[in-house]
């Protein structure tokens, strides 16, 4: 179950969730990301008063990750403070698919359980760059 390895990503993820920008929801969601050099870049949910406009915690670190340079990835520890463990949204699974189709996650609740599972469970039959490969116009 959980290591102590995982429980460092886990306390990084939780202090994530701290920055959350979350007004509307209240939902503070925290993902830390680890990448194959072993930095670890977090990321929080940024939401909008344009609701659509919200970025995840999860793409917030993917997309902060790959700003820095960043394009292999580990393991991603996700954390919300609730009895259930929270999974990543649709768009969040087909950016990890995009980005980090190997990497494990770690879903964390408020007893710092943690649930880990794939990008492929999550996402099976996951469009991506191979599909386009198949259309005329990329030939
Ligand atoms: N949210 C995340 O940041 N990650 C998830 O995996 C699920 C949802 C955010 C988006 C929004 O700010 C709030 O949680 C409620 O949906």
């Amino acid at each position: 179950m959980k290591n102590q390895h995982d429980a460092a990503l886990v306390e990084q993820a939780i202090e994530a969730s701290k920055r959350a920008y979350a007004p509307y929801s209240k939902f503070h969601v925290g993902a830390a990301l680890e990448c194959a050099d072993g930095e670890i870049i977090l990321g929080c949910n940024v939401e909008n008063a344009s609701y659509g406009l919200t970025n995840c915690a999860e793409r917030t670190a993917l997309f902060s990750a790959i700003a820095q340079g960043k394009r292999d990835f580990k393991r991603l520890a996700i954390f919300v403070d609730t009895e259930d463990h929270t999974s990543p949204c649709g768009a969040c699974r087909q950016v990890l698919a995009e980005l980090a189709p190997n990497i494990e996650i770690l879903l964390v609740n408020r007893h710092r359980i943690v649930k880990k599972c794939t990008v492929k469970e999550l996402l099976p039959l996951a469009f991506g760059s191979e599909d386009l490969k198949h259309h005329a116009a990329s030939l």
